[in-house]
């Protein structure tokens, strides 16, 4: 992708319309920003994952707007043509619209095109609130890690027909409030299908079968950085820990049989320092 994306080209993007299924990516630094924007995404998510796969916490409620900005502003400072979606932390929209929409416009200023926040019927007014200022939403339905405790875990939702029902039916609810698009996670492929059909934004997938309008996946799992088990739906494209871990195991080799540095990595000085020096 050689242009910026924008809010307006992901909301129309439907599968179904003709348009290719939408890639996005998480970053939560310059670098990994850097590779998935040379990659081509469409959009690149600084996740709220950044507290378990960066910062290395048992979830990712850990994570604050600050700390969520401060990474935010790291990947907006790359200007990467895809778009860029930031995560709104556990508690960052939970207590009144108010907070809601001033947190979201601290992502915004730290370079956030769009925010994410986890959520389905109970979330659309602050949703409204948020929208009201302008700001683009997407929304996250399905298996919402920020409500690990009360699911009992990160478990698969939506296994009845009841339930399943339910989520199509806040699908919509979130489509009809403004949403540009919404993340469904942790659900089973038929659900992940009816949801898509039943609504005219891109439905973006983790863990919703083959026929979302795109995929997500964390970028520390699908290049293979991520060495704890990972869940069923990630497929590694890369080993980069092992090939990593033998770039600095070469480092270290080198350092300790004087092999590294070598003249041509060294800096000469100024002709006749040697001499002088070696003057008493
Ligand atoms: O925080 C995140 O990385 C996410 C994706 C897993 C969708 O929300």
């Amino acid at each position: 992708m050689s242009t910026k994306q924008t809010v307006t080209a992901i909301q129309a993007s439907k599968v179904r319309h003709g348009s290719k299924p939408l890639a996005m990516v998480t970053a939560y630094d310059a670098p990994t920003a850097r590779i998935v924007d040379a990659a081509g995404v469409d959009m690149v998510l600084v996740g709220d994952t950044l507290a378990m796969v960066v910062l290395g916490y048992e979830d990712t409620r850990t994570v604050t707007v600050e700390q969520m900005a401060h990474h935010i502003g790291a990947v907006a400072r790359t200007k990467p043509n895809a778009l860029i979606i930031g995560d709104m932390p556990w508690m960052s929209y939970h207590l009144s619209a108010l907070e809601a929409v001033d947190n979201a416009a601290t992502l915004v200023r730290a370079g956030a095109e769009v925010v994410k926040l986890e959520g389905g019927r109970n979330r659309i007014p602050v949703i409204q609130a948020i929208l009201d200022a302008e700001i683009p939403v997407m929304g996250h339905l399905g298996l919402t890690p920020q409500s690990s405790l009360k699911m009992g875990g990160f478990r698969v939702q939506a296994k009845t027909a009841e339930l399943a029902r339910d989520l199509i039916q806040q699908a919509k609810e979130l489509e009809a409030v403004g949403c540009c698009s919404i993340v469904l996670e942790g659900i089973p492929s038929i659900v992940g299908r009816q949801i898509t059909e039943a609504i005219s934004i891109p439905t973006i997938g983790i863990g919703a079968g083959a026929d979302t309008d795109g995929q997500v996946l964390v970028f520390h799992d699908l290049v293979g950085l991520e060495t704890e088990r990972l869940p069923k739906f990630v497929r590694r494209y890369g080993n980069s820990f092992d090939s990593q871990v033998e770039a600095v195991q070469g480092f270290v080799q080198d350092v300790r049989s004087a092999d590294y540095p070598t003249d041509d990595e060294s800096y000469s000085g100024p002709k006749g320092l040697t001499e002088q020096l070696d003057q008493p």
